[in-house]
């Protein structure tokens, strides 16, 4: 079983990283393995609407290659996700959110029943909205979201200055560790299955 954690943060190891990390940790003490993909450092541009990937149904962005595609295969191949941002100006920082875009529109099917969740890092306030923004990823392409004992949100303003967020810190133990009793349970052989998808109800308030 292998979980993608990407992260968002133009910071290799920065406050984003180290939450991501304590979830690693609890997932691989569960015989689970994490691979971090860090994409908020490489020049990724935001989604162009050419419908392109909807029309070729192929799992690939058309944009000239930046990563995307690369992470868009371990994604799909992956059985568990983790987005993870810094929070800038109350929000998802801006190549974490191009990123998004782009993988959700061409590979979100693929994603599909796939155990997600979501984590942000940040000094003080916009923690939530955050969180909730990346969630919504999460939740449009049905995958099913593990809890910790807290929202997901880790403060700290220097790389590294989480480390001394206790409860932030021990909200990423408990999230990891749920997260692997999910993935586990989901990996048992059952004759419970999910609903096969359905064909989206698409409709814009007007028709
Ligand atoms: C452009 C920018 C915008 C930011 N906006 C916010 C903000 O709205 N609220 C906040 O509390 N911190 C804000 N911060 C601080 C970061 O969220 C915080 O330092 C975070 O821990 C950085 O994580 P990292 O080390 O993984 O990059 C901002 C930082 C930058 C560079």
């Amino acid at each position: 079983m292998k979980v993608i954690g990407i992260n968002g943060s133009p910071h290799a190891e920065g406050n984003t990283y180290h939450g991501l990390a304590t979830i690693k940790k609890e997932l691989e003490a569960n015989g689970i393995e994490m691979e971090i993909l860090h994409i908020g450092n490489k020049a990724i541009r935001g989604c162009i609407a050419c419908n392109q990937c909807m029309k070729n149904g192929d799992q690939k962005c058309v944009l000239p290659d930046d990563g995307v595609n690369a992470a868009i295969e371990k994604m799909v191949a992956a059985e568990g996700i983790v987005l993870a941002s810094p929070v800038y100006y109350a929000n998802i920082a801006g190549t974490m959110k191009c990123f998004l875009d782009r993988v959700f529109y061409a590979a979100g099917r693929g994603l599909r029943g796939k155990v997600g969740t979501s984590i942000a890092a940040v000094r003080r306030t916009g923690g939530m909205p955050t969180v909730n923004g990346m969630n919504a990823f999460i939740d449009y392409c049905e995958m099913m979201k593990p809890t910790g004992n807290y929202w997901n949100v880790i403060h700290g303003t220097k790389p590294g200055d989480v480390l001394q967020d206790a409860e932030g810190m021990q909200t990423m133990e408990v999230l990891g560790r749920n997260m692997a009793y999910l993935l586990k349970q989901r990996a048992v052989e059952s004759d419970v299955k999910m609903a096969d998808p359905v064909r989206k109800t698409y409709t814009n308030f007007i028709r």
